[in-house]
């Protein structure tokens, strides 16, 4: 059976309209992927490089993050250009040649859309700052100065920014403040603006779709829409002038019609275009139901962050200050994503990495030991791979990247948003907070994924040239074997076992993509536990993975394999794969033993060949 989606090698799927869902959705972070002109920064000509890698993993979708023109204040997530590709990534030719290398091999290729806010460096904004009477004044968002008891100017309301101060910034030019949810160099758009918004489905959305990009991952999709009456945020943290304020910035009251809005001019026009929504600060299934609802016609599918957030302080100003908690809570937050679009007709994510969060084996696996890392990456694997939805890998995710050693300092970080709260908890004067926020970012930082990739054993790590200086420091402790090289060979590395798991997702998909989810010992601290049923055959998959270093007995807990799955005493479940390696199986026969960092997955059928 041919698992790979059947493409007219243009631009469709043929008798696929939603092949969205059984796909496998790839993240490249293009300046940290592959640099094919030893400039020490990744580029486009390097992602077309290992396509063929991409494809043997069993990738049917290329999301590539921000490759526009850009200041790279926030690594491209600041367009000046939303036409241009900056000079590092390539030329728009090259991109050309990555949509039709994409299709070529019966791949789609999704690009990033950063409409909530522009650089400070692009000509709309440019232009809006230039007069009060501009014809782009009203494309952002500008507001006057408040004044204190004092008279001392103060920002229109107290919202704390992302990256760490106000969501407020003074222009002296026009005596006024603007708004940017994020840095001072991303200034919000203003999406109450009609022209505003045909502008960004124009030039930032129709012009890359007419050149045959095929959807987009969409950036801070839930907050185009603001309270435009500009409250006050509660005060959650006395004495301090900033508030988180989300509730005034996030769902606001006309996000639905402007995300409708975008799927009917654009997204719907273009062949259905997929779109898959960044939806932060919306934990609850009510609210992200009318999102991705088929019949509202808004999103393909969301990421939801519960999960991903885990071990954050919160979403502001205590981000970084890390939280231990129990793996009932992880799993609990699973179970509710994985059970919310049950009985309705709508779709969702499954992943546990991206740009923006420290990697999966060192947040949720174990990196005590090489055995241990491989196989609790393994075990993430088996994790996300058995789970409903569409699946989407994060760069290195596949060969088990780790984060960077706890002893780099924090020279190495680079990114605005870890340096933004360093440099708070710095100016706070306060030891014991400095501290713990570089605790917090050891596990925590955006850093982390963006370490560059680890393709072999030289220096660079076949990043970029071996005299190249890489814009971030490639990993000089990572495990033996931990690149794409060493792993190529070995059918039971991380790599191998990834495109092992893969294909047997897609085999089984009515199960592992688009079975019911039925959660098991919900409590337990050391065990995850789930079914997956079929809809209409009546099959059953029993995933049991053990998320310690401990070994971990079943029968201790009442569960058998075979009750569970309902087999009858004469049929045996059957063993569908361990993330063991052969050496390390003699015990197997054993069902209700599993080693530490142990993931199996039996079913209730004989599998087919
Ligand atoms: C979410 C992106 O994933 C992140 O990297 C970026 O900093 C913000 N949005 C702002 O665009």
């Amino acid at each position: 059976m041919n698992h790979r989606l059947h493409h007219d090698g243009k631009n469709g799927w043929v008798g696929k309209t939603q092949y969205w869902k059984d796909a496998v959705v790839y993240q490249v972070y293009p300046a940290s992927f592959k640099d094919s002109n030893g400039d020490g920064w990744g580029d486009i000509p390097g992602v077309i490089s290992e396509l063929d890698y991409l494809r043997d993993l069993g990738v049917d979708v290329v999301w590539l993050s921000p490759m526009f023109e850009s200041p790279q204040k926030d690594m491209g997530y600041d367009i000046s250009d939303y036409q241009a590709v900056y000079s590092r990534y390539g030329s728009l030719a090259d991109l050309d040649k990555l949509i039709s290398s994409c299709h070529e091999r019966n791949m789609k290729l999704i690009l990033d859309l950063v409409v909530n806010h522009t650089s400070d460096e692009h000509p709309w904004f440019k232009e809006s700052r230039s007069s009060k009477t501009n014809p782009k004044r009203d494309w952002y968002i500008w507001k006057p100065a408040r004044y204190d008891s004092d008279g001392n100017r103060i920002p229109p309301t107290n919202w704390r920014s992302y990256f760490a101060g106000p969501t407020w910034t003074w222009d002296d030019n026009t005596e006024e403040y603007y708004l940017h949810l994020y840095g001072s160099f991303q200034p919000d758009l203003n999406w109450e603006n009609p022209s505003c918004r045909e502008a960004i489905y124009q030039d930032t959305m129709r012009f890359w779709l007419a050149r045959g990009v095929d959807g987009f991952r969409i950036d801070t999709v839930n907050k185009y829409s603001k309270r435009t009456d500009f409250p006050d945020a509660p005060i959650t943290f006395p004495g301090e002038p900033n508030q988180p304020a989300a509730e005034m910035w996030c769902n606001g009251p006309r996000i639905h019609e402007f995300i409708r809005e975008m799927q009917a001019k654009v997204l719907t026009p273009y062949n259905h275009a997929l779109s898959v929504g960044e939806l932060s600060n919306t934990p609850l299934p009510s609210q992200v139901l009318p999102y991705v609802s088929a019949a509202n016609r808004e999103l393909d599918m969301v990421f939801e962050f519960s999960m991903i957030r885990l071990g954050t302080g919160g979403a502001f100003q205590d981000k970084y200050l890390y939280q231990p908690y129990p793996l009932s809570q992880l799993k609990a937050h699973v179970a509710t994503w994985q059970t919310f679009l049950e009985g309705t007709d709508a779709w969702h994510t499954v992943f546990c990495e991206n740009h923006d969060n420290g990697r999966a084996v060192s947040r949720f696996g174990d990196t005590s030991s090489h055995q241990n890392w491989e196989r609790s990456a393994k075990a993430i694997c088996l994790w996300q791979a058995t789970l409903t939805g569409t699946l989407f890998l994060y760069q290195g995710q596949e060969i088990g990247m780790v984060n960077m050693p706890r002893e780099w300092g924090i020279q190495e970080y680079k990114d605005c948003e870890s340096m933004g709260f360093y440099q708070e908890a710095v100016a706070s004067g306060d030891p014991d907070r400095i501290s713990k926020t570089m605790d917090g970012l050891r596990i925590l930082a955006r850093d982390h994924a963006r370490l560059p990739f680890q393709w072999d054993d030289s220096t660079n790590a076949g990043f970029t040239s071996e005299r190249a200086v890489p814009w971030m420091r490639v990993h000089d402790s990572a495990f033996e074997g931990l690149n794409v090289n060493r792993q190529r060979e070995d059918e039971e590395s991380v790599l191998g076992f990834y495109k092992t798991v893969l294909k047997l997702r897609k085999k089984y998909g009515e199960l592992l993509i688009h079975g019911a989810f039925r959660h098991l010992l919900p409590e337990d601290e050391a065990l995850f536990v789930y079914v997956k049923e079929g809809a209409e055959s009546g099959r059953k998959a029993l995933v049991l993975l053990n998320f310690s270093r401990e070994e971990q007995d079943l029968s201790t807990r009442q569960l058998s394999v075979a009750g569970t799955l309902g087999c009858e005493e004469s049929q045996e479940a059957t063993l569908l794969i361990t993330t063991l390696r052969e050496g390390e199986r003699p015990g197997i026969e054993s069902p209700e033993q599993l080693k530490p960092w142990e993931g199996r997955v039996y079913v209730n059928f004989v599998e087919e060949a």
